[in-house]
């Protein structure tokens, strides 16, 4: 079902601050920015070789994002599994008791199309599901 880590995410206060701080120490190049409006986040997608660093910093102050660097501060966010098919993974997830936050597969950054596992019942870590365009 996982073909790939599609990204691991790490949510920042500062998002040129964290882009400049990988480039100059891990040698992390930009593959790709977006605005997530319905999210309230804006994303940098750094390529480490077919995968990807997303750096993620909210864009309004009732963003998930922003709460969750309220609460928890900066550091890891979630772990984007890509999938060849979201709804089958999605639909084998909770059947195997997987706790939604998307009970439907939806629109992502990209063009991909996404779902989120809640950390409930995941061993405390907030999965996306990642299906390439
Ligand atoms: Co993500």
């Amino acid at each position: 079902m996982l073909t790939e880590i599609d990204h691991v995410a790490i949510a920042v206060h500062d998002l040129d601050a964290a882009i400049d701080w990988y480039r100059t120490a891990l040698g992390a190049e930009v593959a790709h920015r977006e605005v997530i409006s319905r999210d309230g986040v804006e994303e940098a997608m750094l390529s480490v070789a077919e995968s990807y660093v997303q750096l993620i910093t909210p864009t309004r102050p009732d963003s998930p994002v922003a709460k969750f660097l309220e609460k928890r501060g900066e550091g890891l966010h979630h772990v984007g599994y890509r999938v060849p098919d979201c709804a089958a993974a999605l639909e084998s997830m909770l059947q195997a008791g997987a706790t939604p936050i998307d009970t439907a597969p939806r629109p992502g950054s990209r063009h991909t199309t996404i779902a989120f596992i809640h950390p409930k019942g995941s061993f405390g870590t907030l999965i996306e599901l990642v299906e390439e365009p």
